[in-house]
């Protein structure tokens, strides 16, 4: 295991910044060296087609045929459905059903009315090109169908469906595969947890790594645009990413409503019933954070992050959307953390400027900081959260606290009532806490309910570096 000791978490929380900077770029100088030699052996046999792939490239007119000949058992399209991190992890699945079926996946549409009604598209948030010729040698990708395939579309005889959620690849050799074949051309119009996290073979396991955490990058403009905030972070010192899950439409969706006033309780309540899909019935919110299903509040936050010994002037960076009762309700945690920034602070507002109306784009701009920062605290265990904590792993277990809602809310209101003084709150946290800092450890599988085990991305340990490489506790 980690090998974390509760003394040792103050010394790993305050003191991280240059050392944890250093060793990342030991680890990227590596990453890169060995990518340049790759690239130089695969590219070694087709001397002759290299620059006519490099003019190809620049004009932007791949040929995304190349060389290769691919098995093809029919055509794949899918729209990825949720939001960005949801739509993220379903891309990297059905990739791996793609290669497994021999099928030729067309690029996925991104259905961001699905959640938050942005227009974004695959190629407006993921370098495409990129995503296509990273993964040539695993599955052909199409941008579009071709010709023939497409006038299947016009005619509106493409065959949709949604595969059941959590299956094995079974089910898709011995459910999905005939109507490929019968159908030429098969549509998934969802894409969100249809394929189990255990019990796949470890190429197609490396595979979902792979795409997650080499072929989906994002776009230059995202790409840019987060580096020169991770940039101006940088220069102040280290950097926490705090994703502080305190959204209106999080609050409505789950009906809970600690610390608002009644006004507020209203106006969630109304949404929620106003909103198609979501519960329309009567929630205790007070009950559900008793056992820790509510987002934690900004206030509750604070009183975790100051348990946990988080240095009060440490810079934090909000990763969300507009706060719930804006700064009226950031109020303690500013006065507990002034350091408080976000993207809107940071930058200019013509740097934004592309990502106005594309909650998807801001969602990959507070990826790219959360997966660079010293530091990284979820205060919800959503897809964002779930996500970044399985890419810091893979970059050599970063720093991840994962709060745990139902033991912070329990000590909290102990404290309140006086039962426990602070010192006492500040040894349950962080004894609760030891072991969700992001460090190795086993996935846990329930097989007879994949739904409640953990999440193949939050910790996908076929693909993570050996334990104790980057190891910081001794
Ligand atoms: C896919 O192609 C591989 C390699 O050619 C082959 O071994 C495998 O049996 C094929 N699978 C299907 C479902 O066609
Ligand atoms: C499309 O529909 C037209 C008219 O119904 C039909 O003649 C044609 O064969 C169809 N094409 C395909 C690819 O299904
Ligand atoms: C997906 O397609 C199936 C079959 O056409 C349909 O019943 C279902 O409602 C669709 N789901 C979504 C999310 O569009
Ligand atoms: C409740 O909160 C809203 C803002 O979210 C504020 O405008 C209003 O004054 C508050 N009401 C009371 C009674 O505090």
């Amino acid at each position: 295991m980690g090998g974390i000791k509760v003394e040792k978490i103050k010394s790993w929380i305050v003191g991280v910044s240059l050392f944890d900077q250093f060793n990342l770029c030991v680890v990227g100088a590596t990453t890169l060296l060995l990518l340049c030699i790759c690239t130089v052996q695969l590219r070694a046999p087709s001397k002759t087609m290299t620059p006519r792939f490099l003019i190809l490239w620049s004009s932007q007119h791949i040929d995304t045929t190349p060389q290769r000949v691919y098995e093809n058992n029919g055509y794949l399209m899918i729209s990825a459905n949720g939001g960005l991190n949801q739509m993220r992890a379903g891309i990297c699945d059905m990739v791996a059903i793609a290669k497994y079926l021999n099928v030729t996946l067309v690029v996925p549409e991104l259905d961001g009315t699905s959640l938050w009604h942005d227009s974004s598209q695959f190629q407006d948030i993921f370098d495409v090109n990129y995503f296509i010729t990273s993964l040539r040698d695993e599955v052909r990708i199409l941008k579009q169908l071709p010709d023939e395939q497409k006038r299947r579309v016009k005619n509106d005889s493409i065959y949709t469906m949604e595969p059941h959620s959590w299956s094995n690849l079974d089910y898709y050799y011995y459910q999905i595969l005939p109507k490929i074949k019968e159908q030429e051309v098969v549509h998934f119009n969802k894409t969100d947890f249809r394929l189990v996290n255990n019990g796949i073979p470890i190429e197609f396991q490396k595979l979902r790594c792979q795409v997650n955490y080499e072929a989906l990058r994002f776009t230059p403009t995202i790409a840019e645009v987060g580096k020169k905030i991770v940039k101006l972070l940088r220069q102040r010192g280290p950097f926490l990413v705090l994703h502080l899950r305190y959204e209106m439409d999080m609050l409505a969706f789950s009906g809970c409503n600690e610390g608002c006033n009644e006004t507020e309780a209203d106006e969630l309540t109304k949404l929620r019933y106003a909103t198609p899909w979501w519960r329309q019935k009567v929630i205790n919110s007070g009950l559900k954070r008793k056992v820790g299903w509510c987002p934690l509040t900004p206030e509750e936050t604070a009183l975790a992050l100051q348990a946990l010994d988080i240095d009060p002037s440490i810079q934090i960076y909000i990763a969300s959307g507009n706060i719930y009762g804006g700064e009226r309700r950031m109020a303690a945690l500013r006065a507990a953390f002034p350091n408080l920034v976000k993207k809107e602070t940071l930058l200019a507002n013509s740097d934004l400027k592309p990502f106005r109306k594309h909650s998807n784009m801001k969602a990959a701009l507070d990826y790219i900081i959360a997966i660079e920062s010293d530091i990284f605290v979820a205060t919800y265990g959503g897809n964002m959260a779930k996500l970044v904590q399985g890419h810091r792993r893979y970059l050599g277990y970063k720093i991840t606290i994962s709060l745990d809602a139902q033991l912070l809310v329990n000590v909290i209101d102990r404290y309140k009532k006086g039962a426990l003084n602070w010192d006492e709150v500040s040894q349950e946290v962080k004894t609760g806490h030891a072991d969700q800092m992001g460090s190795p450890t086993q996935r846990m599988e329930v097989p007879e309910n994949p739904m409640h085990e953990d999440y193949f991305y939050s910790n996908p340990q076929e693909c993570l570096p050996p334990v104790g490489k980057n190891s910081k506790s001794t």
